[in-house]
């Protein structure tokens, strides 16, 4: 089935918030961790404060600019938003849904944030030190940052954001330097 991909805009931030919410909890619920479909509570991702940040995502700016990418039916199959940070473009959301991975998404919408910035600037993102996406990032010229200390998110107050405050939940930081051709 065909894809597309359009750019994003504040009309799109629902399906955005319940699409990233789905794949988050598809991602990173794993038994064995202990961390379970709770942590992805819809209230997590619907307070006030989050929701914001999703609508600055998908809302065009000079710092931020966001992709959706549909299949020919119009069915949302994947996002990606990104943000100027000036030094920077940091990768802030990517998602393809779980039955359309590996059929080459994850890169068309990366091919736009780099095609929209271009080459000549530096990317960054974080990755929770688990997620098989890592292998993805690698493939498409990032590699792991190993002077910085793993990355965590427990300065979200626990009710709020309670899987930050998970002992497995942290990151590594991924850098692709400029001049590596898309
Ligand atoms: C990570 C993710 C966005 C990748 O998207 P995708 O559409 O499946 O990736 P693509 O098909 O475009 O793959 C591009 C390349 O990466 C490789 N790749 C993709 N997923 C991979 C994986 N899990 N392990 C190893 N390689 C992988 C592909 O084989 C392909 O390599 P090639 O072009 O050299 O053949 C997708 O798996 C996803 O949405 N995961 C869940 C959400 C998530 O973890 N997001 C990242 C949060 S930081």
């Amino acid at each position: 089935m065909a894809v597309y991909i359009h750019e994003a805009t504040p009309m799109d931030v629902d399906p955005f918030i319940d699409f990233v919410r789905d794949s988050m909890m598809r991602t990173y619920v794993d038994p064995e961790r202990d961390i379970g479909p709770a942590y992805f509570d819809p209230q997590y991702f619907n307070n006030e404060s989050r929701r914001a940040g999703s609508e600055r995502q998908v809302t065009p700016s000079d710092i931020n600019r966001a992709w959706i990418a549909r299949d020919d039916g119009g069915v949302l199959v994947g996002v990606l938003a990104a943000e100027d940070q000036k030094d920077h473009v940091e990768i802030i959301k990517l998602h393809v849904a779980r039955d359309r991975q590996r059929q080459g998404i994850g890169r068309l919408l990366m091919n736009e944030a780099f095609t929209w910035w271009g080459n000549n600037r530096r990317y960054g993102l974080e990755v929770i030190h688990f997620n098989p996406a890592i292998d993805f990032y690698r493939r498409l010229g990032f590699a792991i940052d190993q002077s910085v200390p793993p990355i965590r998110y427990d300065h979200y107050p626990q009710e709020d954001w309670p899987i930050g405050h998970h002992p497995e939940f942290w990151a590594y930081r991924m850098w692709r330097e400029p001049g590596i051709p898309a």
